[in-house]
């Protein structure tokens, strides 16, 4: 299988990941300015498939019309002259001090309807460009302390701000949808929506449900001690997963946004493995861009950035050959069965069997050996884990 990527692999990166100077709460940037044309070029030349951005990536948030106008202008050109795409955007509502409290969830009524007139413009240049993702990532939206607002006020008004935006993509005819991403904290201290989960019951008391989905990040659940894979799978069995931010993370502690796979490893792979195998028949689960939301460490030069950027494709690319050997291996299959998956997708009640039928069944528990458990009728998860493991290591 190739390991050199190709657009066919879906593989975008943020402008503000290869762009990032490095700059940290402790130290200055490390890096110079990378510009929105040379990085598109040079993604291009690496196999990428497209490159996304925050408004204020591109152009700064004091940035006349003019200056606004010929930054689009120029990304444009450089897709046509590359091929690249750009597939999703998103809005920067968390750098500048007027968004300290959050932008469509700040106390401040003013701040909010500024938030929402950036966002609304926003999602003109998403129409413009072809975007067909809009990120919501509401960084700044939380709070530190617990008497400085009323979570369920300021849910609301996420609310009231979602459903206008979903009215504004329906009104304009744009053909664009919402994919919101979780993270439990950083930079506030407890940001709103925290995880996948909280973010899919929080989409479906939307008026328009179906135009919000999610855009999880592997480091911004395993931050929160979560399983990535599992969450991903709870977000596909809901028909949400929308997008996906791809990173490495090693623990619960402060947001690493490594290269993918350079965190979890074994997550990354079962991450890859659903993604990859786990469609209905074995197919893809997900067919959306493979989107890199990292950082290239602060340690790392010019050549550094292009070195990691190629890492995360090459990452996924490993991962996914893995994975495809992993599901092809008759031993795999045979340790698969002993775990009886098999059984978990059969319905615990036969084809019109009823709840009496059930309590009629002697067979179910007055005649059930329960004592077989008691060593006996082990699931054999350990082997098959093994398996993956050796799989993984190319010890296989
Ligand atoms: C972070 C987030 C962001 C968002 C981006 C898209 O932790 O900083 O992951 O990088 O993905 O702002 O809206
Ligand atoms: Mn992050
Ligand atoms: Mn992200």
């Amino acid at each position: 299988m190739a390991l050199t990527p190709t657009p066919a692999d879906k593989f975008t990166f943020g402008l503000w990941t290869i762009g990032w100077q490095a700059a940290d709460p402790f130290g200055s940037a490390t890096r110079g300015p990378l510009g929105a044309i040379e990085a598109i070029h040079k993604l291009a030349e690496l196999g990428a498939y497209g490159m996304t951005f925050h408004d204020n990536d591109l152009f700064p948030f004091e940035a006349t019309e003019a200056e606004r106008r010929a930054a689009i202008d120029a990304l444009k050109a450089a897709c046509d002259e590359t091929g690249m795409t750009i597939p999703m955007i998103t809005t920067n509502t968390f750098s500048h001090p007027v968004f300290k409290d959050g932008g469509v969830t700040s106390n401040d009524r003013a701040v909010r309807r500024f938030t929402i007139r950036k966002i609304l413009r926003n999602i003109d240049l998403a129409a413009e460009l072809g975007a067909s993702t809009f990120v919501m990532w509401g960084g700044r939206e939380g709070a530190e302390y617990d008497f400085s607002k009323d979570i369920r006020v300021a849910l609301e008004r996420y609310r009231e701000a979602a459903n206008l935006f979903g009215q504004y993509v329906i009104d304009q005819g744009y053909d664009i949808k919402f994919a919101i991403e979780p993270k439990p904290n950083e930079p506030r201290g407890d940001i709103l929506l925290p995880t996948v989960g909280h973010a899919m019951a929080f989409i479906n008391t939307l008026d328009h449900p179906e135009l919000v989905g999610l855009n999880p990040e592997v480091g911004h659940e395993q931050m929160a001690g979560l399983n990535f894979t599992a969450g991903i799978a709870q977000a596909l069995d809901h028909g949400k997963l929308f997008h996906i931010d791809l990173n490495g993370q090693r623990g619960i502690k402060y947001d690493q946004d490594l290269v993918f796979g350079h965190g979890d490893l074994i997550n990354a792979f079962s991450l890859v493995d659903l993604l990859e195998n786990g469609g209905p028949g074995g197919g893809k689960a997900y067919t959306g861009p493979r989107h890199f939301d990292y950082k290239p460490s602060r340690t790392e030069d010019i050549d550094g950035v292009w070195e990691s950027a190629k890492a995360n494709m090459r990452m996924y690319l490993l991962l996914k050959e893995r994975a495809t050997a992993f599901r092809a291996d008759p031993d795999v299959q045979e340790a698969i069965a002993a775990t009886r998956q098999h059984e978990l997708a059969q319905t615990t009640l036969g084809d019109g069997e009823s709840v009496a039928d059930l309590v009629a069944d002697s067979s179910a528990y007055e005649d059930f050996d329960a004592e077989a458990y008691f060593d006996g009728k082990g699931f054999g998860f350990v082997k098959l884990q093994q398996l993956a493991v050796e799989h993984l290591m190319g010890a296989r």
